[in-house]
C-alpha cells in the first residue's frame, strides 16, 4: 500500500481529524513561508524589528508599512489546490478541526467553513491601547486609530512574546485530546505551542501524520510521512479517499 493509500485509510476510519497547517500550505499560492533558505521572511526581515509589541511602539508606521505589503500579497494570492482538498476534506468527513497558523485567510477563500486562526489574521486590526476591535475602522489608513478610546490600531495577529487568542488556543487544545487523526500539514514544527498540539494528539494516542517538503521535528515521531508538496499531495489523498 502506497503511503497516501495508507493515510486515505487512516482517514476513513477516523472519528474526528484535526488539522494544523502552517505556510507551506500557502507557498504554491506566492504567499512566503517564514523560515526556509532564501524566501522566508524571517530570513530576509528581522522579526524582532517587526512582529512584537516593542517593535511597534518603537516604529508603528514601519511596521504599518510592512503588514500593508503582506496584505498587499496575499490580496494578489489565491487559493491553491491544497487549499481546496482541504475544504473538500471537511465537506466528506464526520467532524473535521482545522487549526491554521496562516493569517492569510486562504483556507476561508477556498471554502472551508469553521478556521480557528491559532495567529491571529492579516486583515484584521485591534486597538493597542485598550483591546478593541472597533467596527468600520480604516486599517489602511497610513496610521489608523481606534474609534473608542483614540488609541492606535495594530495589526490583529499573534506577535512574539504575545499569548494566543483564548478562543483558539482552548478549541485547538480541547481537538488535540480528542482527535484519533492528527495532520500536520505545511509547518516546521518549530513554533510553540502550535507545535504541542501534535504532542498532545501523540499522548492522546492519535495517529499522527505530517505532510511536508522536507523533515521537521515532527517527523520521527509520526506514523505516517509524505514528502511533497501540499498543492500536489492533498488533492491525491482526495482522490484516494473517493476510489
Ligand atoms: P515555516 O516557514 O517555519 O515552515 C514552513 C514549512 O513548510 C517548512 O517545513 C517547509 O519545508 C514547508 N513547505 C514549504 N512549501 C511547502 C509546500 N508547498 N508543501 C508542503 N510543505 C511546504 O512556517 P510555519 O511553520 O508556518 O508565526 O511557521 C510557524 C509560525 O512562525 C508562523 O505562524 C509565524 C512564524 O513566526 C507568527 O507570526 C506568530
Amino acid at each position: 500500500m502506497s503511503g497516501l493509500a495508507a493515510v486515505a485509510a487512516v482517514l476513513r476510519g477516523a472519528r474526528h481529524v484535526l488539522i494544523l497547517t502552517g505556510s507551506g500550505v500557502s507557498a504554491e499560492s506566492g504567499v512566503p513561508t517564514f523560515r526556509e533558505a532564501q524566501t522566508g521572511l524571517w530570513e530576509r526581515f528581522d522579526p524582532r524589528a517587526l512582529a512584537t509589541p516593542e517593535a511597534f511602539l518603537s516604529d508603528p508606521a514601519l511596521v504599518w508599512r510592512w503588514y500593508r505589503w503582506r496584505r498587499e500579497l496575499v490580496r494578489k494570492a489565491e487559493p491553491n489546490p491544497g487549499h481546496f482538498a482541504l475544504a473538500a476534506l471537511e465537506r466528506r468527513l464526520p467532524r473535521l478541526t482545522l487549526v491554521t497558523q496562516n493569517v492569510d485567510g486562504l483556507h476561508q477563500r477556498a471554502g472551508s467553513r469553521a478556521v480557528t486562526e491559532y495567529h491571529g489574521n492579516l486583515f484584521a486590526t485591534r486597538c493597542f491601547s485598550c483591546g478593541e476591535s472597533p467596527a468600520g475602522a480604516e486599517p489602511d489608513d497610513e496610521m489608523p486609530r481606534c474609534s473608542s478610546c483614540g488609541g492606535l490600531l495594530r495589526p490583529g495577529v499573534v506577535w512574539f512574546g504575545e499569548p494566543i487568542p483564548v478562543t483558539a488556543l482552548q478549541a485547538a487544545a480541547r481537538a488535540a485530546a480528542d482527535c484519533d487523526l492528527f495532520l500536520s500539514i505545511g509547518t516546521s514544527s518549530l513554533v510553540w505551542p502550535a507545535a504541542g498540539l501534535a504532542e498532545a494528539a501523540l499522548a492522546g494516542g492519535a495517529t499522527v501524520v505530517e505532510i511536508n517538503l522536507d523533515a521537521t521535528p515532527l517527523s520521527g515521531q509520526s506514523h505516517h510521512v509524505l514528502s511533497g508538496k501540499s498543492g500536489d499531495l492533498l488533492p491525491e489523498l482526495v482522490n484516494c479517499l473517493l476510489v
